[in-house]
């Protein structure tokens, strides 16, 4: 995909994960600078940056220091996520605020303080300024075990959506998608299945994944490459006619 974000200034959240950091790589082959920015800074990326994705002050510190660099942003990637897997009557009120917190309330800050500078990059830039937020399989169908998770990222798939639609009726040309990767070789995804085999649903990690994989019809998890490839596809002029819609990377997982 060399050169297709060329000229592209992008901001990925969750950049020091395994689909952030993919994506910040995948982004700058392409030819975009990148503003990486996680709870610490992370390794890589044009520009690193400590961001807490929960906290609208930091949010306005970044667009502030965006600003001043580069006085616009071409894509804003919606990265940063967590998730507790556990049954309902498990679930806490804390988790239930935790993951509403990262996972849905921070789309809006993002959106909301990024949005001068979208704007300001959608006057010129071919195809639009590109909001991509990462969802979920468990934003699209249902999961066990993953009902408060399902929910955020629920959230996250319709505010898109909505987004994708406002911003098009205000004449912004923001382009707004979101992306629904199914399991993914990160360290979300050991968690889950570490979660599993303490619950008893595996006997070891070994059969955790193995399970994992099979929910995949193609019959693997997939790389953080795969979903970051998406990524790029939609930031790009490529992608210039998609909006408000919602892409699966699931290796057939919601098809059915
Ligand atoms: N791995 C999977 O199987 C999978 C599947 C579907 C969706 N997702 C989603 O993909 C995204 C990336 O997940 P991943 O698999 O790379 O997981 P990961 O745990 O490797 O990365 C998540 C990153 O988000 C960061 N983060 C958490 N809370 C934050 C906060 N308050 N502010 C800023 N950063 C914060 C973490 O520090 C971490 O670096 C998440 O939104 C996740 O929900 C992952």
């Amino acid at each position: 995909m060399g050169g297709v974000l060329e000229g592209t200034v992008a901001l990925v959240t969750g950049a020091g994960g395994g689909i952030g950091s993919a994506t910040v790589k995948a982004m700058m082959d392409a030819g975009a600078e990148v503003i990486a920015t996680d709870l610490q800074a992370p390794a890589g990326g044009t520009l690193s940056l400590a961001h807490d994705v929960t906290d609208q002050a930091q949010w306005q510190q970044v667009a502030d220091t965006i600003r001043d660099r580069w006085g616009r942003l071409d894509v804003l990637v919606n990265n940063a996520g967590t998730v507790k897997i556990a049954s309902i009557e498990q679930t806490t009120i804390e988790d239930w605020r935790r993951m509403m917190a990262v996972n849905a309330e921070a789309i809006l800050l993002g959106h909301q303080a990024m949005l001068p500078l979208l704007r300001e990059a959608g006057k010129n830039r071919e195809g639009g300024a590109s909001i991509v937020n990462i969802s979920s399989v468990s934003g699209l169908v249902g999961n066990a075990f993953a009902a408060a998770y399902g929910a955020s990222k629920a959230a996250v798939r319709l505010f898109s959506k909505a987004a994708a639609l406002e911003f098009a009726a205000l004449g912004y040309n923001i382009r707004v998608n979101s992306v629904h990767p199914g399991g993914v070789e990160t360290d979300m995804s050991e968690l889950i299945c570490q979660t599993f085999v303490d619950m008893g649903m595996a006997p070891d990690m070994a059969a955790a994944r193995a399970d994992s994989a099979r929910l995949q019809p193609i019959g693997r998890t997939g790389k953080p490459s795969e979903i970051a490839n998406a990524v790029v596809f939609l930031s790009s002029t490529a992608a210039s006619f998609i909006t408000g819609s919602e892409m699966a990377v699931d290796g057939g997982w919601t098809a059915g």
